[in-house]
């Protein structure tokens, strides 16, 4: 997520420096909620805690932030302005009702526009059945809707299939230059031969409100079991975008909108059914994870990976598809740069099936024993980024290709490079953490969302308890290291809204032509045990073979997840000594 930036001011900085506790301000319980907000969310079939996404924006002119939050009660979307200083509330909070996830959040100089889930109307023809909630985005000018828009649900991509989203996870984004909105985010098909089936989908709305389906650009059905997505605007369609699925890889599919072998594999990740290790943070976590640098047609790209040895012939995906076993136990940060949306520098990750070696592509920024998760990545201006993480030391990763538990050691702040080279050795921080979109503001500080809290990674959300908050707290970088500068945010480059290229309004014909995986699961876990109930229920025999614009439903049978998969209940944890050791230390 990208604010406006004073590159002038950001390219004399030109800091070579280390970043120090100096350049790290925080901003504890400054935000007074009017509502009630549950900070942890359980993670897809582990039960561990995430941080609940705040999504976080800030207006071309700088003068306007907004931050959202879910209801505690898991029911509306709270929407908050705060001051763009201070980040102390003006105003009262707009509530939108029925919402079920603060799913991304897009700031105007008279507004905002909210991704958001909620169930139809009761009584709307063809919705989904039990209120399951579809994806929608709403824009508010000046306090009140201008207008809202569903994007899946009864009339959207019928031909293809409808689909709903019990969860987004996903991102919204915006482009000035085109005037258009891009959303993406997970579905399930409630008709259709894709139906009962999770993958995910790209939608664009113009200004006005109006859904436009843009050839190569819109997606009614993209990558397989998405379990993270990254995705940052360009000044046209199809914006950035990258997914995490669950057959072997993370894919750069600005161009495919899919996993199709054509776009770049970014990298091999070793998965299983409905998971591929929460490498773009999975459960809440798909936000600034890609970061554009300032104007340019650059982006840095941040996520967690195991590394990946030994590469198989991924057979039921076939040529070019690969499966690959874990290089370690627990997960390291790596980054990819790219030259433009559809270009990464240097190397893919390679897909040649009997490859030892299948991740000598990775750029590492951390390759300790520490495991390290919610990574996240944002842009200073045109020559410099951060890159943020978590680590937990001893970490226990109890499943296969998901997250892992262990002793928190730390939040990690690190300077990159324009080249994509680390510039000195991160910042650790233990009180404060990365909760939501990291945004770069009209002075050139990073900041971001985050709640004042013991942030306890040892145990499942089930045996921690839950406590609900009315406080939020935000923290911003700076590479000059002295907070409070001014800067006249109207010495950026922000186009106006009139859209400069008109966006083709045509129906996209290009099929999807990828397999989704043969085993569906629900992915959402609200507690442990439901979790687990609910994938037992949930496993079919039957497979999607999207190679057409109609799939073709097979009956290929295909195994459920291996027995090592299925959740046990926890053991009582031990109490791991803090031992402040950082990855890259
Ligand atoms: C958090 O708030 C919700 C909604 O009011 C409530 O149901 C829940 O019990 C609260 N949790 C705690 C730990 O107080
Ligand atoms: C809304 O915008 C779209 C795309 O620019 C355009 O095709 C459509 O005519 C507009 N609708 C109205 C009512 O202005
Ligand atoms: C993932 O790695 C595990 C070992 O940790 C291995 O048993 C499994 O086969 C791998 N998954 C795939 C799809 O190759
Ligand atoms: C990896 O570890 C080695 C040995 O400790 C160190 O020299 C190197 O700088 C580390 N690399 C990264 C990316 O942390
Ligand atoms: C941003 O950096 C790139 C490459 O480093 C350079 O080509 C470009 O001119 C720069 N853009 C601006 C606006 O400074
Ligand atoms: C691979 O990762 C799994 C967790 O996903 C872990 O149990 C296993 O030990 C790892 N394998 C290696 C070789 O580290």
């Amino acid at each position: 997520m990208r604010g406006v930036v004073a590159l002038s001011i950001l390219s004399a900085l030109g800091a070579s420096a280390a970043l120090t506790e100096s350049n790290l301000e925080k901003h504890a319980d400054v935000l007074a909620l009017s509502h009630s907000f549950n900070p942890v969310k359980d993670a897809y079939w582990t039960g561990y805690p995430h941080h609940r996404r705040t999504p976080f924006a800030v207006s071309p002119d700088g003068k306007s932030a907004y931050v959202a939050y879910l209801d505690a009660s898991e029911t509306d979307v709270h929407v908050q302005q705060v001051d763009a200083s201070t980040f102390k509330a003006t105003g009262t909070s707009v509530t939108v009702s029925g919402g079920k996830e603060a799913g991304g959040l897009v700031a105007h100089n008279d507004g905002f526009a909210l991704l958001t889930n909620e169930a139809m109307p009761s009584g709307t023809t063809n919705a989904p059945s039990d209120e399951t909630p579809v994806p929608v985005l709403y824009r508010y000018t000046d306090g009140e809707q201008t207008w809202k828009t569903w994007l899946g649900g009864p009339g959207v991509h019928e031909s293809d299939g409808l689909a709903a989203s019990p969860d987004l996870n996903g991102d919204l984004v915006y482009s000035e230059q085109s005037g258009l909105y891009g959303a993406y985010f997970v579905i399930t098909d409630y008709s259709g031969d894709a139906a009962g089936h999770f993958g995910d989908s790209i939608e664009y709305v113009a200004d006005n409100g109006t859904l436009v389906t843009i050839a190569g650009a819109s997606s009614a059905w993209g990558c397989s079991h998405n379990t993270g997505i990254a995705f940052e605007a360009a000044d046209e369609p199809p914006y950035a975008s990258i997914c995490a699925e669950d057959q072997g890889a993370i894919w750069l599919n600005t161009k495919t909108q899919g996993m199709m072998t054509d776009g770049v594999k970014l990298s091999n990740e070793n998965t299983t059914n409905g998971a591929g290790g929460e490498a773009i943070g999975g459960m809440s976590g798909s936000y600034s994870a890609l970061a554009r640098f300032a104007e340019s047609s650059r982006y840095l790209f941040a996520w967690v990976s195991r590394g990946a040895i030994d590469l198989t012939e991924n057979s039921w995906m076939g040529d070019g598809y690969t499966n690959a076993q874990n290089r370690t136990n627990n997960r390291n940060v790596a980054i990819a740069l790219l030259s433009d949306k559809y270009t990464k520098v240097g190397a893919e990750a390679s897909s040649e099936v009997g490859a030892e070696d299948g991740d000598s592509q990775i750029t590492w920024l951390t390759n300790g024993s520490n495991d390290c998760s919610n990574a996240h990545a944002a842009t200073f201006g045109n020559s410099s980024a951060l890159v943020t993480w978590e680590e937990i030391s001893d970490p226990i990763c109890d499943f296969i290709a998901m997250g892992c538990r262990g002793s928190f050691a730390g939040t990690f702040y690190q300077q990159v490079d324009a080249q994509g080279k680390a510039v000195g050795s991160p910042l650790k921080s233990t009180d404060t953490y990365v909760a939501g979109d990291m945004v770069t503001m009209a002075d050139g500080r990073i900041c971001w969302p985050y709640v004042q809290m013991d942030w306890d990674l040892s145990q499942p959300v089930y045996a921690l308890g839950a406590s609900n908050t009315t406080s939020m707290s935000f923290a911003c970088l700076s590479l000059d290291g002295s907070s409070g500068t001014s800067v006249s945010s109207s010495s950026a480059s922000v186009s106006s809204a009139v859209a400069s290229s008109a966006p083709t309004t045509s129906v996209k014909t290009k099929a999807p032509a990828v397999k989704t995986p043969a085993v569906e699961t629900p992915s959402v876990a609200t507690t442990h045990a439901e979790a687990v109930s609910a994938e037992a229920t949930s496993v079919e025999a039957t497979s999607v073979e999207a190679t057409s614009a109609a799939p073709v439903v097979q009956s290929t049978s295909v195994e459920a997840f291996p027995v090592e998969m299925t959740p046990s209940p926890m053991p009582p944890m031990p109490d791991f000594p803090f031992d402040g050791e950082g990855c890259a230390a």
